[in-house]
């Protein structure tokens, strides 16, 4: 049983005054998020309760922490823990006490969020896993590898991965260019990109070459070296789709560039946004109440939520048989205060092939 109140990391008031101000300066100055009590979530009939373990922070903790999030809504997606009270319709065949990880749409809801002593889930978007892997390690299959999947198989229409692509029974017939493949997004899709059957052509800074090679990148090349472009346009005449791990002005640049037809502008690249948060599959609004006007509202996305039951559903056994490993880990110690330094490390930026995790327990 959990106790009625828990600790949580979660905003107090909002100012319009502060958004603005952060929103124009680019960084957080000044932010109203503190560990607080809160009351231990009620779950729904299809919901489970999760006794949170460990959890991973992403550089959208500090967007709903600077800008994005209502008052009061607890912070934080990526989690991993045990299943301690089960919904009357939950589907799953869920026990009490199973280790459980998932995603949830922290920094919305005052009670739901990751950065918590208790958490609740649908029952069907959330994935059990082995014993091959540590609560921290599987902590890290959140927000970055579910972003991968949505990129990879729901909107670029790579096809899911085949009995003979994941076995790498088939020759790559196609190459796709993975663009920041050093980021947590990165390095889940080189390799779901190789489990479907794809050459990949990969981009990050040197001193993470070795680690995206050893996660299954074809080839690396430097992206602030003038020649990557060229070099990569040459060898690669055939490369027809990208995904952007960091989504900037020049990476979309690059991106189009490599994917453009020779001797084309990029006129007709098509640039497809990815937002993780489609697949909860429930209409959201950010910045309510500018939000969901002003290209601030999201339609529900179905197939999205189906994308996510479908990838959560076979990820224990991709992790089992070796298919898929987890994102270098870096625990940061303190359980809640250890949570504000390590949003600390994001906020300024000290991340780079690695996920920074925290244990809450
Ligand atoms: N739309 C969505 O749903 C969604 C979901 C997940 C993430 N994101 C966004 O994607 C970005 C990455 O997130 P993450 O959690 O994967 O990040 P992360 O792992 O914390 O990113 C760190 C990496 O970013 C790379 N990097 C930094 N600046 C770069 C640049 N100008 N060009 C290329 N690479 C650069 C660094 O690579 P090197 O050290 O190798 O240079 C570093 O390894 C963030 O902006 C995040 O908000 C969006």
């Amino acid at each position: 049983m959990a106790p009625p109140e828990m600790k949580a990391l979660a905003l107090g008031q909002r100012y319009w005054i502060t958004i603005l101000i952060n929103v124009l300066l680019r960084k957080g100055i000044s932010h109203g998020v503190s560990i607080k009590t809160a009351p231990t979530p009620k779950i729904s009939p299809t919901e489970l309760l999760v006794e949170v373990h460990s959890v991973a922070c992403n550089p959208t903790d500090i967007m709903h922490i600077d800008i994005a999030g209502p008052a009061h809504s607890i912070i934080g997606c990526d989690f991993s823990g045990a299943v301690l009270e089960i919904g009357s319709q939950a589907t799953g065949n869920w026990k009490v006490g199973d280790r459980i990880a998932g995603v949830v749409h922290g920094g919305l809801f005052p009670d739901k969020g990751a950065f918590a002593q208790y958490l609740r889930v649908e029952s069907d978007l959330a994935w059990k896993p082995p014993e091959s892997i540590t609560d921290q390690q599987a902590a890290t299959f959140g927000i970055s590898a579910v972003t991968a999947m949505q990129g990879l198989y729901t909107k670029l229409d790579v096809p899911w991965p085949s009995p003979r692509t994941r076995n790498g029974a088939e020759e790559a017939k196609k190459t796709i260019l993975i663009y920041a493949a050093s980021t947590s997004a990165g390095i889940y899709a080189i390799q779901l990109a190789k489990l479907s059957g794809y050459k990949v052509v990969a981009t990050c800074s040197p001193h993470n070459f070795t680690l995206v090679k050893s996660y299954g990148a074809d080839e690396v090349y430097d992206y602030h070296s003038p020649t990557t472009l060229s070099e990569i346009k040459v060898k690669h005449p055939d490369i027809e789709i990208a995904f952007d791990g960091v989504s900037l002005l020049e990476s979309a640049q690059f991106c189009a560039d490599v994917v453009a037809p020779s001797g084309t502008k990029i006129q007709g690249v098509k640039f497809i946004h990815v937002l993780m948060y489609t697949l909860f599959g429930l209409p959201f609004a950010f910045l309510k109440p500018i939000g969901p006007y002003m290209g601030l509202g999201y339609e529900a996305m179905l197939e999205d939520r189906e994308a996510l039951v479908r990838f959560y559903g076979m990820l224990p056994d991709l992790i089992k048989e070796g298919k898929v490993k987890s994102i270098p880990v870096e625990v940061i110690e303190g359980e809640f205060e250890g949570l504000e330094r390590a949003l600390g490390m994001l906020r300024e930026k000290r991340v780079s092939g690695r996920k920074l995790v925290v244990d809450l327990i």
